[in-house]
């Protein structure tokens, strides 16, 4: 039985694999309508989400399954004071497959270790989010035409940002990528990731100034000040607002450079933007609902 906790679960030919199966979903989406007939998914969410929820959600729906779930810490045992490894057991029993995400980082670790069905890490803590990279990884393959030999920034909350990590430990196994980390100096990208791209030799620069690397980079992966993650209130504000991509700064862009973003957005893309034929991020939203299909094809066997 395979699980999925970090995007490196999956070698990279496995996950071409995958891309091609996606890529297969999007073009023949009535072909799948029924490859999950009586199957369940579980989706047991521990902190709030949107898309994630919902694009596990569509999947299976999509798929011909169904879906089983809660949406929050509150609404389940988790309030009476039931272990994650307890629920996972339950849930077991009453699902073909759970997607699990925690504020705590390893949480769907220790659910994987005590599950009887395939467990999907739909985001714990700062840590990982293997899915959006998932999700990520197709959108450049799709639309940027291939994983590898490009520049690609990625800026504002490096620091908290699990899209970002995951990110970064996914595109390293993949030839000629440079990396700008574009960030103000209290959210840089932690240390242990420099680290591992020095013990790589993979280039990376750290700046704060989003203008002057614009025009070098073929992608632009924009996030979210992680306001959840911040001890401090003051300090969320100050730093929230520190990168607005406007078509101004778009203008310095080369012409066809793409622009991501996991979403949500608060401020920090503004909405002049989304009618550029450069921005990404929505179109990005719909390839994580055939990447989720994928996955969840792939982990039930039912390829
Ligand atoms: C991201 C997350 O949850 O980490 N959202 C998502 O899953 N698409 C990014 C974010 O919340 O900023």
């Amino acid at each position: 039985m395979r699980h999925l906790m970090s995007p490196l679960d999956f070698t990279t030919q496995e996950l071409d694999r995958l891309f091609d199966l996606a890529g297969d979903i999007e073009h023949n989406l009535q072909k799948y309508a029924h490859a999950c007939d009586g199957k369940i998914l579980a989706t047991c969410f521990y902190e709030p989400s949107t898309r994630t929820r919902l694009s596990f959600e569509s999947a299976m729906t999509r798929l011909g399954g169904r879906v089983i779930g809660f949406s929050d810490a509150g609404s389940s045992s988790a309030s009476k004071g039931e272990s994650v490894s307890d629920t996972i057991r339950v849930i077991s029993c009453y699902a073909d497959i759970c997607a699990m995400r925690h504020p705590k980082e390893g949480a769907p670790m220790v659910a994987m270790e005590h599950s009887l069905i395939p467990v999907i890490n739909a985001g714990d803590g700062g840590h990982q989010h293997p899915t959006q990279t998932l999700t990520d990884l197709l959108t450049i393959r799709s639309l940027g035409g291939s994983l590898g030999g490009f520049t690609i920034g990625l800026c504002g909350d490096l620091k908290f940002g699990r899209t970002v990590h995951s990110l970064i430990h996914a595109l390293v196994r993949y030839e000629d990528i440079r990396f700008l980390f574009i960030s103000p100096e209290e959210l840089r990208v932690p240390d242990y990731i420099t680290e591992m791209l020095k013990s790589k030799n993979i280039p990376y620069e750290e700046v704060t100034s989003l203008e002057d690397v614009m025009p070098r980079l073929d992608m632009l992966y924009m996030t979210r000040v992680q306001k959840e993650r911040f001890f401090n209130e003051e300090d969320y504000i100050r730093l929230k607002d520190f990168y607005i991509l406007d078509m101004a700064k778009m203008e310095l862009a080369r012409p066809d450079m793409l622009v991501l973003h996991p979403l949500p957005r608060v401020n920090e893309i503004s909405v002049e933007v989304d009618n550029d034929p450069r921005a990404a991020y929505f179109r990005q939203a719909q390839y994580g609902v055939y990447v989720r299909m994928a996955l969840i094809l792939t982990l039930l066997e039912l390829t």
